[in-house]
C-alpha cells in the first residue's frame, strides 16, 4: 500500500489568500474559517500544486489576486508550495506562477507578455516535464482524484465511468456464473443457442408481436369464412346424389331412343325397295327398246355407207368433168394453130423470086460480066426455090402434128364422156337406194314408242316416286322426334346441373369446415407459442434478476455504507445499466443529505484506496455538515465552517484527543 500524507502546504498570492501556511504534520486536521476565508481556496492549491487544476477539476480559474474590482494585481508571484511524505520520504512539491515581463530595446518600461510557470523538487527547479512525471510516477491522475475528494466519485464521474470502475474493482459476473447460481435457469443455453440475452428478449418480442397479430387475424379469418358458408337448408346429399344418378338414367335412355330412330329400319327399308326398283326401270326400258332400236341402227349404218359411196361416185364424175373441160380447151388451142399453120402454107407457097443483087465487084468496084451476072441469078433462083419448098414442107409436118394431137385430144374425150354416163347412172342408182333407205327408216323409227309410255314402266317409276315421297316424309319425322327428345335431354341436363351446383355446396361447405378446423389449430399452436415464448422471456427476467442480484450483492458487498444500482427494469421489461449510489435506500443524487454524501464518499474512497493499493489526503470540504465521520484510513483534512474564526484556524483532533485522555 503506497501513502501519501500531506505535511504543509503554503500558499502565496494565490486566489486572493496573501499568505497561508497550512502545518499538518501528516496528521488529520480541522481547517475552521468562517465563509470566504479560503477554506476550499486551500484545495485548491493542492489540486493546482499536483494537477494544475482547482477542486472542481477546473483548469480554467483566476489563481491570480484579484481586487475588489476584479482588476488583476500584478507583479506578484503566485505560489503553491507542498510537503508530503510518501511512503516514509519526504517530498517537497512547489510551482510558482507569474507574470512575464519584458524590456524591448530602447524602451525603458517593461510590457507584460504573458506568463511562466517554474516548477521545484525538493527546491530544485525543474522542467514541467520532469516535475509532471514525478506525480504520474506518484500515482495516476484519475485515481488520485477519486481518492482525495469525497465527493469526486458521484459528483465528477459520469455514470457509465462510475460503472466501469464499480465493475473493475468487484469483478464482473459472467453469464454462466449467473446461470450456474439459479437451477431454474438451467434450460437457459439451449433456449438461447448461443444468442445473447437482450438478442433473445429482442426476437421473442417480435415474435410475439408477430404472433399477436396472427392471432387477432384468425378470428376474422374464420367470421369471413363462416359467412361465406353455402345455405345447405333444405338440401340432402342423398338424396341429391340419388335425383342425379335417375336423371343420368332417363338421359341415357333418351339417347339411346334418338340413336334408334336415326339407325331406324324404316327409312333404310325403303331406300332399298327404291333400288331394286330402279335395277327393274333399267331392264323394262332394255325389253322395250330391244327390237326396234337395232332396226334403225341397221338402217343409219347402211345409209351412211351408201352416202360414203355415192360421195366417191360424185368425186369420180366431178373428175371426168374437169379432165373434159381441160382437153376442150386444149382443142381449142390446136385448131387456132392449125388455122396459123395454113394461113404461113399460103403465105410462103405465094411468094415469087425477085432478082435485085449488086453487079459490081465487091473489091474493085467494076461492073461484073454479064454472064457471071446471070449464073449468079439462076443460082438465086435455085436456092430461091429449095428453101421455099423446104419451108412449105416444115408447115406440113407442123400441121400434121397437131392435127395428131387433137385427135387424141378428141379420142380422150369420147372415152370420157361414156365413162361419165356410166357414172351418171349409176349415181342415180345410187340416190334412189338412198332415198328408199331413209324412207325405210323414217318408217321404222316412226314405229318406234318412247320407254315413258311403256305401262309397265310407267307403273314402276310412280312406285319409285310414292317411296321416295314416303321416306322424305318419315325423315322429316323422325327430325321432329329427335328434336323433341333432345329438347327433353336438355331440360334434363339443366335440372342436373341445378343439382349438381346444389351437391357442390356440400363439398364447399367440406371444405370450409376443414379450414376452419385448420385455422382453429393454428390459433392453439400459436397461443401454445405464445406461452413458451412467455415462459422464455420469463426465463430471461429471471437470469437478468438473477445476474442484477448477484452483481450488486457483489458490488455492495465491498462497501461498508455505500449501495449501488447498477440495473433498472425499464417498461418494457428490459434492463438498463445505470449506476447510482444509495445510502439507506436513498439515491445520491436525489434527496441524500449532505452527511451521508460525505460518509458514503468516504466509503468509496477506503473500498478504492484498498483496490488501488493507494492512500492519499483527503480533502473534506465543507466538513462542518457531518458531526460523525466513518472510519477512514487515510489522513483527512476536514475543512469546516465556523462563523467566529474570520481567520483560519488549525485544530488537530487527534492531539486534542490524546491530550483530552
Ligand atoms: N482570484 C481571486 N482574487 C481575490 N479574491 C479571490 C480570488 N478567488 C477567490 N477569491 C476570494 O477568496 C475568498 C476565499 O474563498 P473560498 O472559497 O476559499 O472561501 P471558503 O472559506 O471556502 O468559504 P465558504 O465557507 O463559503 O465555502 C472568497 O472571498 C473569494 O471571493
Ligand atoms: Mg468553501
Amino acid at each position: 500500500m503506497k501513502e501519501i500524507r500531506l505535511l504543509s502546504l503554503s500558499l502565496k498570492n494565490f486566489k486572493g489568500i496573501r499568505s497561508f501556511f497550512l502545518e499538518t504534520n501528516g496528521e488529520n486536521v480541522r481547517v475552521f474559517g468562517d465563509n470566504a476565508t479560503g477554506k476550499t481556496t486551500l484545495f485548491d492549491a493542492f489540486m493546482w500544486l499536483l494537477f494544475d487544476k482547482d477542486s472542481n477539476n477546473r483548469k480554467d480559474f483566476a489563481i491570480k489576486t484579484l481586487d475588489k474590482q476584479g482588476n488583476v494585481l500584478h507583479n506578484l508571484e503566485h505560489e503553491v508550495e507542498g510537503v508530503f511524505c510518501v511512503d516514509g520520504k519526504q517530498l517537497t512539491l512547489k510551482k510558482m506562477f507569474s507574470e512575464k515581463w519584458t524590456k524591448k530595446r530602447g524602451s525603458v518600461q517593461a510590457e507584460f507578455t504573458g506568463h511562466t510557470t517554474d516548477y521545484f523538487i525538493d527546491g530544485v527547479p525543474v522542467k514541467k516535464k520532469e516535475y509532471d512525471e514525478l506525480i504520474s510516477n506518484l500515482i495516476d491522475e484519475d485515481v488520485f482524484k477519486l481518492l482525495t475528494s469525497p465527493t469526486y466519485f458521484n459528483e465528477q464521474l459520469k455514470w457509465q465511468d462510475r460503472r466501469k470502475i464499480l465493475l473493475q474493482v468487484c469483478g464482473d459476473i459472467t453469464d454462466e456464473e449467473v446461470i450456474a447460481s439459479n437451477a431454474s435457469l438451467a434450460k437457459l443455453p439451449e433456449i438461447l443457442r448461443g444468442r445473447t440475452i437482450e438478442n433473445h428478449r429482442k426476437v421473442i418480442a417480435a415474435r410475439r408481436a408477430e404472433i399477436n397479430k396472427e392471432l387477432e387475424k384468425i378470428p376474422i379469418r374464420i367470421d369471413e369464412i363462416q359467412r361465406n358458408l353455402p345455405d345447405l337448408n333444405g338440401l340432402y346429399k342423398d338424396v341429391l346424389e340419388d335425383e342425379i344418378a335417375q336423371i343420368d338414367s332417363f338421359i341415357e335412355t333418351k339417347k339411346d331412343i334418338i340413336s334408334n330412330i336415326r339407325n331406324g329400319n324404316a327409312i333404310a327399308q325403303k331406300q332399298k325397295e327404291i333400288q331394286e326398283i330402279e335395277i327393274e326401270l333399267l331392264q323394262i326400258k332394255q325389253q322395250h327398246e330391244a327390237g326396234s332400236k337395232d332396226e334403225v341402227y341397221k338402217l343409219k349404218a347402211r345409209i351412211q355407207e351408201e352416202q360414203s359411196n355415192l360421195n366417191i361416185l360424185q368425186q369420180k364424175i366431178e373428175n371426168i368433168s374437169y379432165q373434159q373441160k381441160y382437153n376442150n380447151e386444149n382443142i381449142q388451142s390446136i385448131e387456132k394453130r392449125l388455122e396459123e399453120l395454113r394461113n404461113e402454107w399460103y403465105q410462103v407457097n405465094s411468094e415469087a423470086f425477085k432478082h435485085e443483087m449488086d453487079c459490081t465487084c465487091p473489091t474493085c468496084g467494076q461492073a461484073l460480066p454479064e454472064e457471071q451476072v446471070e449464073a449468079a441469078r439462076d443460082n438465086a433462083l435455085k436456092q430461091f426455090n429449095l428453101a421455099k419448098v423446104k419451108r412449105l414442107e416444115d408447115i406440113q409436118s407442123k400441121g400434121k402434128q397437131s392435127k395428131e394431137q387433137k385427135e387424141h385430144f378428141v379420142a380422150e374425150n369420147s372415152k370420157l364422156d361414156k365413162e361419165h354416163e356410166k357414172l351418171s347412172s349409176q349415181i342415180k342408182e345410187k340416190k334412189d337406194l338412198l332415198s328408199k333407205l331413209n324412207n325405210q327408216l323414217q318408217a321404222v323409227e316412226s314405229t318406234i314408242v318412247d320407254v315413258t309410255e311403256n305401262a309397265q314402266y310407267a307403273a314402276k317409276l310412280e312406285e319409285k316416286q310414292r317411296i321416295q315421297k314416303e321416306i322424305e316424309e318419315l325423315q322429316v319425322a323422325a327430325n321432329e322426334s329427335i328434336q323433341s327428345i333432345q329438347m327433353g335431354i336438355a331440360e334434363l341436363r339443366s335440372k342436373r346441373s341445378q343439382l349438381e351446383s346444389d351437391l357442390a355446396k356440400f363439398s364447399l361447405a367440406e371444405q370450409a369446415e376443414k379450414r376452419i378446423q385448420e385455422l382453429e389449430q393454428q390459433e392453439r399452436d400459436l397461443a401454445a407459442e405464445f406461452e413458451k415464448l412467455e415462459h422464455e422471456l420469463f426465463l430471461t427476467e429471471e437470469f437478468i434478476r438473477t445476474k442484477v442480484n448477484l452483481l450488486e450483492e457483489k458490488i455492495n458487498s465491498r462497501f461498508k455504507y455505500a449501495r449501488f444500482k447498477l440495473f433498472e427494469q425499464q417498461i418494457n421489461g428490459g434492463l438498463m445499466e445505470v449506476c447510482e449510489t444509495l445510502y439507506e435506500g436513498v439515491p445520491y443524487g436525489s434527496g441524500l443529505n449532505n452527511a451521508a454524501k460525505i460518509n458514503v464518499g468516504l466509503d468509496i474512497i477506503n473500498t478504492l484506496s484498498e483496490f488501488y493499493g493507494f492512500k492519499a489526503p483527503i480533502f473534506v470540504d465543507n466538513a462542518e455538515a457531518v458531526t460523525k465521520f466513518i472510519d477512514v484510513n487515510s489522513q483527512v483534512i476536514s475543512l469546516v465552517v465556523s462563523e467566529k474564526d474570520k481567520q483560519l484556524r488549525v485544530e488537530f483532533p487527534e492531539k486534542q484527543m490524546k491530550e483530552a485522555i
